[in-house]
């Protein structure tokens, strides 16, 4: 099964930010990627439920929410009216997991699950067999362009096995750093959806990167 490639518009340019999600989408990109940041949770603050709105009518790439808010349960319904397609929780931001997700499964969009590098994969099994997605964070969640920390690998592989030993089908997503040879590392270890930002939205040439990306991750 082919990769599927998710933009993340933190590095895209706002002020022609339909402009560059066009590119992406004509390029081959199956997903966008919208990072939701409080500044409390992780020090940024970037877009919210109002972006999402905006953007939804202008693509049909599947809006990928990844919410890095604490109190994520106050964020999203609003993010599912917006016209997210799926939103992505962190377990390190609530005390109750599982409510989240099933919030998000009520709200009518895919559940995803998202963990940080310093945490196991251990903290999430009990919400396995309810996710659509998981997130790998590749690096600590809050800015683009941050190196990928080789050792979030091992929990790939991990989600892999979990997947087959209990006839699971979530997708595993990977998040941060990801370049073409990141992209080929996280595939092998059995990732499917790869976020990019600073690598894909360069200035030089998006559409050759996601085109690299594909070829990587087929
Ligand atoms: C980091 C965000 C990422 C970010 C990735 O907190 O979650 O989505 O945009 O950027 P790159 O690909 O530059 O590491
Ligand atoms: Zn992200």
């Amino acid at each position: 099964m082919a990769g599927i490639i998710a933009p993340s518009i933190l590095s895209a340019d706002v002020t022609k930010l339909a402009a560059d999600v066009a590119l992406v989408e004509a390029a081959g990109a199956k997903y966008l990627h919208v990072d939701v940041m409080d500044g409390n949770f992780v020090p940024s603050i970037a877009y919210g439920p109002a972006w999402v709105k905006q953007l939804r009518p202008v693509t049909n790439l599947f809006l990928d929410v990844h919410l890095m808010a604490v109190q994520p349960e106050k964020h999203i319904d609003a993010l599912a009216e917006a016209g997210a397609d799926m939103i992505g929780v962190h377990v390190e931001a609530t005390a109750h997991i599982h409510r989240a997700l099933q919030m998000i499964k009520k709200a009518g969009v895919q559940a995803e699950v998202v963990i940080n590098p310093g945490t196991p994969v251990a903290m999430i099994e009990p919400v396995l067999g309810m996710v659509d997605q998981v997130l790998v964070m590749t690096v600590n969640p809050g800015f683009g362009g941050q190196s990928f920390l080789p050792e979030t690998v091992e929990k790939i592989k991990q989600l892999a096995a979990y997947r087959a030993e209990h006839e699971l089908a979530y997708d595993i997503e990977v998040d941060g750093g990801i370049n073409d040879q990141t992209a080929a590392l996280t595939a092998a270890a059995g990732a499917n959806v790869f976020v990019s930002g600073s690598y894909v939205y360069d200035r030089k040439d998006p559409a050759a990167k996601i085109a690299k990306l594909l070829a990587i991750t087929a």
